[in-house]
């Protein structure tokens, strides 16, 4: 199989809730997919039936299992503990004997610069140091596919430039990419396809430049809103 996932006339629902409504796609690996819509378009839960965190309520999901794939969520949750054994319990937890889960946990945190924070409590850390102490976390599980659910959203203009720049080192060492974003500038910078999402529908499958210069109206009213900034 070619493709990294597949996703066939997919529907996820939430008790009466539609949050996906028959999607289909499909995902090579090096792409770097961005999946932009309105908040409730089902963004995060496209994330999660991806990263197989949940099952489709109708419709099939092949996936590469062999494929190694991660996933950054929005709100990173961190253990009361060090930020290296943070990455290293993830690790151990894997199977790594104790001793090699933290050389490699430290390695992880030198690879998105948090090396000297490496024995603070994970908790103190500034949102930024957070956010890439999940990408460590993520990193150090050495994904082909990693999957980011609006990874620079609560972020200050400087840690979004941070986490974007460790983000376009990952694609660019051939990760495959596929996040979450409501900033268009980072679809722009970092993103090769654009999937808009409208009430769990994908209406545009697009590679990035596409997505940006042709005309959306014909998709959709509420794309071209929200290309120009005026919802989300
Ligand atoms: N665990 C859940 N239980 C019930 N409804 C949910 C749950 N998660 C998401 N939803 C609903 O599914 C829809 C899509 O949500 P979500 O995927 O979080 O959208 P987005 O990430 O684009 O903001 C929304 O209507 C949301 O309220
Ligand atoms: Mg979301």
């Amino acid at each position: 199989m070619s493709a990294w996932v597949q996703l066939k006339g997919v529907d996820l629902r939430f008790g009466g809730v539609a949050a996906l409504h028959a999607v289909d796609l499909r995902i090579a690996p090096g792409e770097r997919v961005a999946l932009i819509g309105a908040n409730g378009s089902g963004k995060s839960t496209l994330l999660r039936v991806l990263h197989g965190l949940l099952a489709p309520s109708a419709g099939i999901v092949l996936r590469d299992g062999n494929a190694r794939q991660a996933m950054v969520f929005q709100r990173p949750f961190m253990l009361r503990l060090s930020a290296m054994n943070n990455v290293a319990l993830g690790l151990w937890l894997r199977g790594a004997p104790w001793k090699q889960a933290r050389e490699q946990a430290l390695a992880a945190l030198g690879r998105v610069g948090l090396a000297d924070v490496a024995l603070r409590n994970g908790r103190t850390l500034s949102g930024g140091q957070q956010q890439r102490l999940a990408l460590a976390r993520a990193w150090s599980l050495q994904p082909q596919v990693l999957l980011l659910d609006e990874p620079t959203s609560s972020l200050d203009p400087h840690a979004k430039r941070e986490v974007e720049a460790l983000m376009a080192e990952f694609a660019q060492a051939g990760m495959t990419l596929v996040f979450a974003s409501h900033n268009l500038g980072q679809v722009k910078r970092l993103a090769t396809r654009v999937i808009y999402l409208e009430q769990g529908r994908v209406l545009a499958d697009l590679p990035v430049h596409a997505f940006f210069n042709g005309p959306l109206g014909a998709t959709s009213r509420e794309a071209e809103l929200f290309v120009r900034g005026e919802i989300g």
